[in-house]
């Protein structure tokens, strides 16, 4: 059997590490698939920067050309932001691959784009790394729970907020004390804005109201607050009334089907909650369906093993498919709902 050729736009924590697992796991990944993966390039800004096991002959610094490469089956986007990640992605779908991605800031600001590319040239569009990095929520939405109906996720998706608040909770620190924690221990960026401001759980918020509806969401159409406003005292009362306080993505169905709605903002939630024991800087999505019931999906939302193991799992996807001449769900599962403001549902 033929090789299937991937090709790997990024290779920063995220892609150093599926290029290692591809290296490590080749064995293992050929049996899923039925044919041996080949990694055929890796683009990069740096090229200078040393890179572990990766074979300096397949670095490349014009990711254009490697995205457009026509004998390339699979590009796995891994470099995140609005452009050049687009454009390439774009072109790979143009030029007959699938797209495995992990970049949420770009599904969430313009997802149609990509999923209109994906089906005008019949390509597979996968993206489980770009919400909560490991944990399987892509695609049972997607997929798995696509004979169901889907009427509300509930989600702790940012494990930044989540370990600011699960320490001011345990500790009773304010939020600044919590906050500088968790920049000391790695969790939030030198600039924490898009953490705590809750921008980066709105544009996971809109990924998942998309695909548990089955429609469009834009980081736009999101109400967001993020948690710089909550205070020791906040916490205080809400442990008083037997609650915590969680930094939420909620995604709700309206009750006649016709309309949906997705925010994030500071919440507090009843210690029977099994969100309330989500401790640290884990995430976790809590599920409503008419048939399942309710479920929850645990685990860590970020990381680059975890984050690598998503974009491997749909490497496989995308790879199976390539051999047996199948495709993942497309345009056509969607219908265009639409998105009221906060409270109109
Ligand atoms: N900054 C994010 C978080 C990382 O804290 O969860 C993954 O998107």
């Amino acid at each position: 059997t033929r090789p299937l050729k991937v090709a790997l736009l990024g290779c920063g924590v995220v892609g150093s590490e599926v290029a290692r697992i591809m290296t490590t796991h080749a064995d293992d990944l050929a049996q899923r698939i039925g044919a041996p993966v080949e990694l055929a390039g890796v683009a990069v800004r740096r090229p200078d920067r040393v890179r572990e096991g990766i074979d300096p002959a397949l670095v490349t610094t014009d990711a254009a050309a490697l995205a457009a490469r026509e004998d390339i089956d699979v590009v796995v986007e891994v470099i995140g932001g609005i452009e050049p990640a687009r454009a390439l992605i774009t072109s790979a779908f143009e030029n007959g691959a699938s797209v495995v991605t992990a970049n949420k800031a770009l599904l969430a600001e313009d997802g149609s784009t990509l999923h209109e590319a994906a089906e005008k040239h019949g390509g597979d569009l996968f993206y489980e790394a770009a919400v909560a990095a490991a944990i399987p929520l892509v695609r049972p939405l997607r997929e798995s729970l696509a004979g169901d109906k889907v009427n509300r996720v509930l989600g702790i998706v940012n494990g930044t907020t989540n370990f600011i608040l699960d320490r001011m909770d345990s500790s009773g620190a304010g939020y600044s004390e919590a906050l500088d924690e968790a920049t000391a221990l790695g969790y939030a960026e030198a600039d924490p804005t898009a953490d705590v401001e809750g921008f980066d759980a709105a544009a996971k918020a809109a990924i998942l109201a998309g695909i548990a509806f089955h429609t469009r969401v834009r980081l736009d159409d999101v109400y967001r607050e993020g948690l710089t406003d909550v205070t020791a005292s906040d916490i205080a009362s809400a442990k008083r009334m037997g609650c915590t306080v969680k930094l939420l993505a909620i995604c709700e169905r309206a009750a006649d089907g016709r309309s949906v709605t997705a925010r994030v903002h500071p919440a507090m939630i009843p210690l029977s909650h099994p969100l309330a024991s989500v401790r640290e800087a884990y995430n976790a999505v809590f599920v409503e369906s008419e048939a399942a019931g309710q479920l929850m999906f645990y685990g860590p939302g970020a990381g680059g093993s975890p984050t690598a193991s998503a974009v491997l799992g749909d490497l496989v996807a995308a790879c199976r498919n390539k051999l047996n001449g199948a495709k993942g769900p497309g345009e056509s599962a969607y219908t265009q709902l639409p998105v009221s403001p906060m409270g109109e549902v």
